[in-house]
């Protein structure tokens, strides 16, 4: 008899939480909550507060509090080891902050998610170093990087559906390489191979992008197509670009965070952190 009561009681409470997951319980908070999807309801997508990352002592990340919103394209600037790669190493997971909180939406805590929970969870990152793989064509680098969604592998074993065939298009188009899409990835320009790991990224639909320096290298040209694409990507998906050329953020840049020993030194327009006394002291006078 006790063991029924038991197995009720375990039950009961499974059912619970059962219903706190999906956000149907009454009483799991204001917010109806759906597991895996981003609430971005009250603006922001990104919140990080207070967040400190210390390396034997040293603080690459000092109370850093920063707001993506949705949709937007933040541009992130600031001298050498301001902190930026380490803020988007808290973002997908990569480095865990030693204090303070950093969330997705309003939901989802990313200090308790690993980096593969983050990049399914929809934030995906371009690395400075790109990982195409040379010998296949623009089109199968596309293809695996949808291939890496675990949702669509097991479709893809067999064929190609006409959605996908059509959404390798669809990026194809938006980063300019329909007219490569059988052309083995090492034959690419740098650009070109840049643009290509963004459309890898944009097989998995992310809602943010993080990119790390993403014109390092690149000819003016490149860079002129690459703000074109950024700009393009925007509104469909929020996009954080940390830059140090300064004539591409400013082809690019709606607002502008200046990182600064870890902390927001300024943040504004272009003009506005520009002009910043505090900005040219640290960073632009230089
Ligand atoms: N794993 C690590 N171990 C120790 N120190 C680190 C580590 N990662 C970063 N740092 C230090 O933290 C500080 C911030 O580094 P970070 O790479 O975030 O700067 P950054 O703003 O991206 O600089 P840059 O513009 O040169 O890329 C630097 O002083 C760096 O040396
Ligand atoms: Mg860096």
């Amino acid at each position: 008899m006790k063991q029924m009561d038991r197995l009720r009681e375990t039950m009961r409470r499974d059912r619970v939480f059962d219903f706190v997951a999906q956000g149907r319980y009454p009483f799991s908070g204001r917010r109806s909550v759906t597991p895996g999807v981003v609430d971005a309801t009250h603006g922001p997508i990104l919140y990080l507060e207070n967040i400190t990352v210390s390396f034997d002592g040293f603080k690459a990340i000092n109370n850093l509090t920063l707001y993506i919103n949705d949709g937007e394209l933040r541009c992130i600037i600031g001298p050498n080891g301001a902190g930026k790669t380490t803020m988007m190493d808290v973002i997908t997971g990569k480095t865990r902050p030693d204090a303070g909180t950093a969330y997705f939406g309003q939901t989802m805590d990313l200090t308790q998610m690993t980096e593969y929970e983050i990049a399914q969870a929809g934030i995906g990152r371009k690395f400075q170093k790109p990982t195409v793989f040379p010998r296949h064509s623009v089109f199968e680098n596309l293809e695996l990087a949808m291939a890496t969604n675990k949702n669509v592998w097991p479709s893809l074993v067999a064929t190609l559906s006409g959605e996908q065939k059509d959404k390798i298009e669809e990026v194809l188009q938006t980063i300019g390489l329909s007219e490569h899409s059988h052309l083995p990835a090492a034959l690419l320009s740098h650009g070109q191979t840049q643009w290509l790991e963004i459309g890898m990224l944009l097989m998995q639909n992310p809602r943010v992008l993080l990119v790390d320096e993403p014109v390092a290298g690149m000819t003016h040209q490149e860079m002129d197509k690459t703000a074109e694409l950024l700009k393009n990507l925007a509104g469909k998906h929020s996009v954080v670009v940390v830059e140090h050329d300064m004539d591409f953020v400013r082809s690019i840049a709606r607002t502008v965070t200046v990182l600064h020993e870890g902390s927001v030194l300024a943040e504004g327009t272009m003009d506005e952190v520009q002009n910043d006394p505090k900005v040219i002291e640290v960073y632009l006078g230089e």
